[in-house]
């Protein structure tokens, strides 16, 4: 038996007796600087470092840090996903390379933890046209005692890691470490690291990070990097011989506690257990964001919104066990008091606030949860009774089986339910949601508010409605241009427009100069004069970020997103409308150029 604290004091140790530093973990809110929400990776905040900019601690380096990833949310529940996790690091600054990787990887896994040599199989790099097929680590395992029948070439899909949609980032080609649960083969023909049995779990990766991902491909760095990442939690379970990840010191005080508040019985399976796995990952998570050194609360927009969703999904989760909402707040409890107070010193101190946070949110969402299903219900046997009568008078028809997209909006506006809420409960039934009738009638909402807020829209919606468009498109075409002119790490932060003017807030640490804001309106008029089509296209989320379409997280409303592009200069996830082309946007000039808040910057701008 290995405990999550003995965990990270070997990895720490380990590296430490190779001359590694441990920098200790930093907040899991993104500093801003990639577009990139939370933080992701253990390599995020190192990202200058890994660009070649000298670290205060020197070459070498270690941590344990957290780390939140919401893109697997709906796999939550399962015995292996959490949107919260720790990530054991270690680094080389261009310092050592794949020899001694390689080695002390191998060293950790068979010496420290007893792994057999001969069950490890190992992952590297095919190769293609921006990286060569990583024979060099193949053979450095083999000549570790890796059996060279153990290890696989995988592509880019597998092996090469980065933080995806984003430009101007480390990455490089990986080595993932594999090794089977059990001895026993499933059956299948190559019960290997590909089989879907699931025999094999992934426990690291050693990433050789020496590229720099810019908007036309990958250039080669000066400095050959390593970045490490063997996830605690997964690694934790695997150690101690565990499949489900939430049977770990980590969770079992937290399904001890709801276990006692249901009266029903983990082990049995089934939705009970299910719904103990979501409330226990979600609040641990809500915890951390809510106890962070720039801790969030939640909220309808950016990163405030994911953690509403994740504490009304939890909510939502208490009410099918049967315990009140409120109970997150005994469980929050056990995470800060049993758990992590000794790692995270700051939710011990926190505690109180944290706790009246959630108990806050829970209330909140209480309030009109039982109120929104209803509503819910209603909505389903609205649908099923037009189906019934729609079959009824023409046999071939066809049943509706989607929820429209006002009808979400009305549960999300006035029943406080994120559009996932209701995508996921819709799923349960076998419907599904109008996500882009949705995106329609939030924006028709938010433009209607807009107005009474205003108190400006007498001159006709049409007039209004063209000249906002406009200055819709110059927003794409100046956060472009900022892109170019400054830096492609600048990325939109918030952005208002009125049928007067746009404003646009972004992530750059100084005001800008004269030059540059004059650089910026010359670009933006030169791609105005150029008379550019601006074209529509729908297209898969996954190839958008793929395509390194610039995109703002709350902005993805499903699978499939909206892009608009003007040339190849700016392409954006967007929902529109937008003018036809750029020709049709006169004259655009900056008015303003100030701060908006540390570290972010807010332009006025206007066309005539
Ligand atoms: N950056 C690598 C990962 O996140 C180590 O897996």
């Amino acid at each position: 038996m290995i405990t999550s604290k003995q965990l990270r004091n070997k990895w720490i140790s380990f590296y430490e007796g190779k001359g590694h530093v441990n920098i200790g973990a930093v907040s899991l809110i993104g500093d801003g600087t990639t577009g990139v929400m939370f933080n992701v990776a253990g390599m995020q905040p190192l990202m200058p470092y890994l660009l070649g900019q000298p670290h205060p601690a020197g070459k070498r380096l270690c941590n344990v840090q957290g780390c939140v990833r919401t893109v697997d949310i709906e796999s939550v529940g399962d015995a292996s996903h959490f949107t919260f996790f720790e990530m054991m690091g270690n680094w080389s600054l261009g310092d050592y390379f794949k020899k001694e990787k390689t080695a002390w990887s191998f060293e950790l896994l068979t010496k420290e933890f007893g792994l057999d040599a001969k069950k490890i199989c190992s992952t590297v790099f095919a190769g293609n046209e921006s990286a060569p097929r990583d024979e060099e680590t193949a053979n450095l395992l083999v000549s570790l005692g890796i059996p060279r029948e153990n290890i696989f070439y995988l592509d880019k899909s597998n092996n090469w890691w980065e933080l995806e949609g984003t430009v101007g980032t480390p990455c490089g080609p990986d080595n993932e470490w594999f090794y089977p649960l059990t001895d026993e083969e499933c059956g299948r023909e190559h019960c290997d690291i590909n089989c879907p049995c699931g025999r094999y779990v992934e426990i690291g990766n050693d990433v050789y990070m020496q590229y720099k991902k810019t908007a036309d491909g990958y250039v080669p760095l000066d400095n050959k990097n390593v970045d490490t990442g063997f996830g605690l939690d997964r690694m934790l379970a695997f150690l101690n011989g565990l499949t489900d990840g939430y049977k770990t010191d980590l969770f079992t005080g937290a399904i001890a506690r709801l276990e006692k508040a249901s009266g029903k019985k983990y082990d049995d399976g089934g939705e009970a257990q299910k719904a103990m796995r979501i409330i226990a990952d979600h609040t641990r998570t809500a915890v951390m964001l809510i106890g962070d050194v720039n801790g969030i609360l939640p909220s309808n927009t950016g990163a405030g919104y994911i953690l509403r969703r994740l504490m009304r999904r939890a909510i939502r989760y208490c009410r099918a066990l049967g315990v009140p909402g409120k109970e997150m707040e005994e469980v929050a409890k056990v995470f800060i008091e049993e758990v992590y107070g000794e790692a995270y010193p700051l939710l011990p101190e926190k505690e109180e606030y944290i706790l009246s946070e959630i108990a806050r949110e829970a209330e909140r969402f209480e309030s009109t949860l039982e109120k929104g299903m209803k509503e819910f219900d209603k909505t389903l046997a609205g649908l099923e009774r037009k189906n019934e009568f729609m079959s009824k008078q023409d046999p071939s028809y066809v049943r509706e089986t989607t929820i429209g997209g006002k009808a979400a909006f009305k549960l999300y506006d006035t029943y406080g339910f994120p559009l996932e809420l209701t995508i996921e409960m819709a799923k349960e039934r076998g419907y599904g949601v109008d996500e882009a009738g949705f995106g329609a009638a939030f924006k028709e909402h938010q433009e209607k508010s807009h107005a009474v807020q205003e108190g400006k829209f007498k001159g006709g919606l049409a007039d209004t409605s063209a000249a906002t468009t406009r200055l819709h498109t110059a927003t794409h075409l100046l956060n472009a241009a900022l892109k170019a002119v400054l830096s492609p790490d600048v990325n939109q932060k918030g952005s208002n427009i009125t049928p007067e003017r746009l404003r646009f807030d972004f992530n750059f640490p100084r005001p800008m100069t004269e030059e540059e804001i004059a650089k910026v309106e010359a670009l933006v008029n030169e791609k105005i004069g150029e008379n550019i089509p601006v074209v529509f296209e729908e297209m898969p989320y996954e190839r958008a970020r793929e395509e390194g379409i610039v995109g703002v997280f709350d902005s993805k409303y499903g699978d499939m997103v909206k892009t608009y592009s003007i040339g190849t200069f700016s392409r954006e996830m967007c929902g529109g409308p937008h003018a036809e082309r750029t020709g049709e946007l006169g004259h655009f000039r900056i008015v303003k150029e100030q701060s908006s808040a540390s570290g972010i910057r807010r332009i006025k701008a206007v066309l005539e």
